[in-house]
């Protein structure tokens, strides 16, 4: 069954109950306090009767019996509101009847009428001398009209001196009763037909909101992660509604996280066979020269030397590749410890010494006799080499200083050179893969991958530290490291860089 008919059946049922209920406590109460109205009218009557004809001596105060004149002219009177009695006197004996009427009064009744009590009946069958047509009007067939009716005694100086026994019929009553049951039962069905326009109303508004939940999970089956439901109340649903929104924004995060990590290994894949095709290009040219003997026999060597460099070149590129990729995922261990920077830098300057002298440049190392930092050692050289290297090649016929200090937290290095420098929007680009703010300047011998400070500065991260750099435009460049010590370097870090990521003049990660 439909869940909206099944909330309207549950609400129709609830409401149904409760109206049967109200309705049965109306009638139960309405029948008492017609019959309990029916008595008090019947007390009064047979309360003026007495008051009208009793008789007593006006000397000794002696009860003396009753006037029948004035009974007689009340009965008359009372029979045109069906409404008859008949008097007994203290020993039980019939002194007026009105139209025979005769009450069965028990000894159990007379017992408490003596007592001074009054008692109602509700339902009697008293003899009653009226017509039979009358009869069959008042209560349809039968030896006698049911009546309702009322023993009530009258007490004189203590003395009892009469019981009235006054009753009119029941179907006076019952008429009413039955007048107030029908009109009631036509407000009942009516108050039902409500009750099921209301509970459909009731079962509709949140059948309603469960569907407009399925065309959202139906747009989100269609890969509209956008759709959003309103939740201003709440209720369960509401609730439900909130999670639902919450679901379609973390599928939206997570769609977009695919469709920028495909962007990423688009562009990478473009990038990576742009870079290779130069060095390609040049080796198969000379290659075919060499094969049709093209080449004059001194430019040979030459041609061979190019095609050497080339391959070192590409050989490069794909190692750096894969070693970016490999920081870039997380897939590379880390085994950091404490150790001697200046004892690596002093290393690194004795290598590359070589290299600067070719481009005229001095390497100057400001370091202190011992410099702790917290870090892995072949990746610091890693990161150092590269930086220093970066340097040399920007620089000609120029100081490079490297410098080392100790700060409160961690060591801090600077490499700063008076090479050819950068521009704002360069300096914004560098940590990008495959960036060359000069690419008329890559076919250098040291460096033309453009991967080297990508990789830095997610090694840089990997340990929890900072790399900024800042640059003016034919002055020159300073790099500015800090690797934190021990006990501020995070545990296990996670590189939260993406390739993408630069930021304005002054960088950092
Ligand atoms: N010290 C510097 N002075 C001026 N420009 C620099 C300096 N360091 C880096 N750059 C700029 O940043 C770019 C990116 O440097 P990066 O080290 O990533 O690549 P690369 O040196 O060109 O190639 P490789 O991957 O071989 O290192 C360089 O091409 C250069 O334009
Ligand atoms: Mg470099």
């Amino acid at each position: 069954m439909k869940l909206l008919y099944r909330q309207m059946l549950s609400f129709f049922a609830v409401i149904c109950t409760l109206l049967i209920i109200v309705t049965i406590s109306f009638v139960n109460v309405t029948n008492r306090t017609l019959y309990t109205n029916t008595w008090r009218e019947l007390q009064q009557d047979a309360d003026s009767l007495i008051q009208d004809s009793i008789k007593y001596d006006q000397t000794t105060h002696q009860f003396k019996g009753l006037k029948t004149a004035s009974l007689k002219s009340n009965a008359s009177l009372l029979a045109r509101q069906n409404v008859h009695f008949a008097i007994y006197s203290a020993d039980h004996k019939k002194m007026f009847a009105s139209n025979g009427y005769t009450a069965k009064l028990t000894k159990k009744e007379w017992q408490a009428l003596k007592e001074g009590k009054t008692i109602q009946k509700k339902m009697d069958r008293p003899r009653l001398n009226i017509s039979d047509k009358n009869k069959q009007k008042k209560s349809g067939p039968g030896p006698h009209p049911k009546m309702t009716d009322i023993l009530r005694p009258y007490f004189y100086q203590g003395k009892l001196v009469a019981v009235v026994s006054i009753g009119t019929f029941v179907s006076t009553v019952e008429q009413s009763r039955h007048q107030i049951i029908s009109n009631l039962l036509a407000t009942f069905v009516i108050a039902m037909l409500v009750a099921l326009v209301v509970s459909y109303l009731l079962a509709r508004s949140s059948t309603q909101r469960i569907s407009k939940m399925r065309r959202a999970t139906h747009q989100i089956a269609r890969g509209n992660y956008k759709v959003h439901i309103d939740t201003p109340g709440k209720d369960e649903l509401d609730d439900l509604g909130r999670d639902f929104n919450q679901m379609a924004d973390a599928l939206q995060a997570s769609q977009e996280e695919i469709r920028q990590q495909e962007e990423r290994r688009r562009r990478f894949m473009a990038d990576a066979a742009h870079e290779m095709r130069t060095p390609l290009t040049t080796i198969n040219g000379l290659l075919e020269g060499l094969a049709y003997d093209a080449i004059p026999e001194e430019d040979k060597k030459h041609s061979i030397q190019l095609m050497q460099n080339d391959t070192r070149r590409l050989i490069r590129l794909v190692n750096d590749t894969l070693d970016y990729e490999k920081i870039r995922t997380n897939q590379i261990s880390m085994d950091r410890k404490v150790f001697d920077a200046t004892a690596v830098i002093d290393n690194l300057r004795a290598q590359l010494n070589k290299k600067a002298a070719l481009q005229n440049d001095e390497l100057v190392v400001d370091m202190p006799k011992v410099l702790r930092v917290y870090a892995d050692y072949d990746r610091f050289v890693q990161i150092m080499f590269n930086i220093i290297q970066n340097a040399i090649q920007f620089t000609k016929n120029d100081k490079i200083e490297i410098a080392g200090r100790r700060l409160p937290k961690g060591a801090e290095f600077a490499v700063k050179d008076n090479g050819i420098g950068m521009t704002k929007e360069q300096t914004e680009k560098i940590w990008e893969r495959f960036y060359k703010a000069d690419r008329s300047r890559m076919n250098t011998q040291y460096g033309e991958s453009g991967l080297g400070l990508a990789i830095v500065h997610h090694l840089v991260d990997l340990h929890g530290g900072t790399i900024k750099v800042q640059s003016k435009l034919g002055k020159g460049t300073t790099f500015t490291l800090f690797f934190p010590d021990r006990e501020y370097a995070p545990h296990t870090i996670t590189p939260q860089t993406t390739d993408e990521q630069q930021t304005a003049g002054q960088v950092e990660k």
